[in-house]
């Protein structure tokens, strides 16, 4: 069994991607709601709830681990924890972002994943790379703010960068795909004709070439804390999952 981490609701759409390159996976998902948003912490901190994520998981019986939070993704690397049977974001991503080689690109991501400079290592000078850490957007999206809320935080920050020229917005942290068509309407309006990229799929495509997605296509899902917005995600794209819910004590 595969198993997925995020700080809570964001690795739903690393999930989505795999269960549609490989809809037999196996997988155990768990947000680590409790400790969310994981992008506005100190690396130390970091280091503990991503070796207790991964703790968890291996608990519940996942054999190979896909850690779909990019702002763990320095830790799992460095602490060892990227062995043969874990997956982290920015190594698929920089595997994915040659297609893209040369081109101009805004990285969005949490405070934390700016501040570790992973991306700089991972594109290692493939592309000319942009960092900007959005301090408030996953938490919002998390929390289910309403659309007016995510659009005023986007735009004040892309305000900052107005009329960069940009060719591509890179989607630094997995809570940012819910909030795509926002930011998709809201970098053309600021950048002009630039192109969303997301690294779910380049994920997907490496979780598909090293681990085993041939199961029963079982879904269980586990939290630290119970959410409504977690669960209503979960309804959304995963309905006939949602009961498989427990949240830990
Ligand atoms: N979804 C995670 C990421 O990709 C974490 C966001 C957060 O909890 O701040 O970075």
């Amino acid at each position: 069994m595969i198993g997925l981490f995020d700080s809570g609701s964001g690795g739903l759409s690393v999930l989505q991607a795999i269960r549609k390159r490989k809809p037999t996976a196996d997988v155990v998902y768990f947000g680590d709601i409790k400790h969310a948003p994981y992008g506005t912490r100190e690396a130390s901190e970091l280091v503990h709830l991503a070796t207790g994520g991964l703790r968890t998981l291996r608990m519940f019986g996942a054999q190979e681990i896909v850690s779909a939070c990019n702002t763990v993704s320095p830790h799992v690397l460095s602490h060892g924890a990227e062995g043969a049977d874990v997956i982290e974001m920015t190594r698929p991503a920089a595997r994915g972002m040659r297609h893209y080689a040369g081109g101009r690109v805004l990285l969005m991501a949490t405070p934390a994943t700016v501040k570790s400079r992973i991306y700089e290592s991972a594109f290692g000078g493939m592309v000319i790379l942009h960092q900007h850490p959005f301090v408030e957007l996953a938490g919002a999206i998390e929390f289910g703010a309403h659309d007016d809320k995510i659009r005023d935080i986007v735009r004040t920050e892309f305000q900052k960068r107005w009329r960069q020229p940009l060719d591509y917005v890179f989607l630094g942290c997995t809570h940012y795909p819910f909030a795509r068509h926002i930011i998709e309407e809201e970098a053309r309006v600021a950048f002009g004709n630039v192109e969303i990229l997301d690294p779910a799929d380049s994920v997907a495509e490496e979780t598909e070439r090293r681990f085993d997605t041939a199961g029963s296509g079982s879904i269980y899902f586990r939290a630290s804390q119970d959410s409504e917005h977690f669960r209503r995600r979960i309804r959304e794209l995963f309905p006939e999952y949602e009961d498989t819910m427990k949240i830990l004590v």
